[in-house]
């Protein structure tokens, strides 16, 4: 920890993003575009805003692939990428990505986009004296994460991942955000596979050590992009404004005709062209280069670069992957097109 805060963080991004295939077939998850950045760029930038300075990736599935794409880039911090052997799951990668550590760091799912404020976590983390703070999210259906039990101080109580329905009614989960002291790690065995949410933190609890639960006092916006409804959800919230995007809506580089017509809210990038009597919105997001022919018409969907929308097809609620076309005169939604 700094005099500013905590430094560092951990971010897990190795998961293989099965409930997003076919989509991760062809990009890991934290690749996935969402506007003019990946997933993971959403991320890292919320950290910057927040003083972290030193972002260590902790990847597996497709780490080159993860590399080279994200190392090239000035995110306004130091960010590593940190290749484990083989799959540690959640607390077997922090360990593995954190050696070396000896201050508390920030440990974070890396699938999500959010814009909460971590100083009152911090602060809170110290006030409890934890040894582990968890950041806590209100949710309806808690049967998707891990449920997490307070007393009235807020230390954590117990830890239940992904169970049905909880007959307290509880509602409060693990958002996926950690505040660590390094020697929690000490009950996680050197290089194998160990879960933070079914084996550490009930561990920790066992062995009386204090976490605490944050819930922040301020409404923030929060979603993990882990599945295709939340990948489509999240374009939508960025699209409506609902979350910090400063970027430009319609790129200068973008190739319109006057005939055109676009819906708000679009994104549209460079490269992009889009034909007399298309119409493209709302809530659309076409990446660099993606082509939408003469009188075609795009909505609520994503398309990716170089994708193409033929004349006079119609897309409604779809995902376009790279290289895909949707042939002239095709009517087609709620799908996925990938390249043939
Ligand atoms: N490095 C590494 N190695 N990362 C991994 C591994 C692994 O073996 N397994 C999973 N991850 C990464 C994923 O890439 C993801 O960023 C993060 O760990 C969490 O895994 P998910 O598969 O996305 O978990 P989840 O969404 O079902 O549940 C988790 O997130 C919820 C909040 O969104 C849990 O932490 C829940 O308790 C939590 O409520
Ligand atoms: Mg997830």
């Amino acid at each position: 920890m700094t005099q500013r805060g905590i430094s560092t963080a951990v971010v897990l991004v190795g998961g293989l993003g099965t409930r997003l295939r076919p989509l991760t077939n062809l990009l890991p998850k934290p690749l996935l575009p969402l506007l003019d950045i990946p997933l993971i760029g959403h991320q890292i930038l919320w950290l910057a805003r927040n003083g972290i300075q030193r972002v260590i990736l902790a990847a597996g599935y497709k780490a080159e692939r993860l590399r080279s794409e994200l190392l090239r880039h000035d995110w306004g911090l130091e960010l590593t990428v940190v290749e484990e052997p083989e799959p540690l799951d959640t607390a077997g990668a922090i360990k593995f990505a954190s050696q070396g550590l000896e201050e508390t760091f920030l440990a974070t799912n890396g699938d999500l986009i959010l814009n909460p404020s971590l100083a009152d976590m911090v602060a809170a983390h110290k006030a409890a004296g934890a040894a582990a703070t968890i950041m806590l999210r209100r949710v309806e259906d808690v049967s998707h994460y891990g449920l997490v039990l307070r007393d009235d101080t807020s230390r954590v109580i117990a830890f239940l991942e992904k169970k049905p329905e909880d007959e307290t009614g509880q509602r409060t989960v693990n958002a996926g955000v950690y505040l660590l002291e390094p020697n929690v790690l000490h009950l996680v065995p050197e290089r194998s596979s160990w879960s933070i949410e079914r084996r550490l933190f009930p561990d920790l609890l066992a062995s009386g050590a204090v976490i605490h639960g944050h819930l922040p006092a301020r409404p923030y916006y929060w979603i993990d992009v882990g599945r295709l409804d939340t990948y489509r959800q999240a374009h939508r919230d960025l699209l409506a404004g609902v979350v910090d995007w400063c970027g430009p809506w319609v790129s200068e580089q973008a190739t319109i005709s006057p005939q055109a017509k676009l819906v708000a809210p679009v994104f549209l990038s460079g490269g992009v062209r889009v034909g007399p009597e298309a119409v493209v919105g709302p809530f659309v997001s076409l990446s660099p280069c993606v082509e939408v022919g003469e009188g075609a018409r795009v909505e609520d969907s994503i398309v990716w670069a170089t994708a193409r929308v033929g004349h006079g097809a119609r897309v409604v609620g779809c995902v376009v992957t790279p290289e895909a076309v949707v042939p002239d005169g095709e009517s087609i939604s709620d799908r996925i097109v990938m390249p043939k």
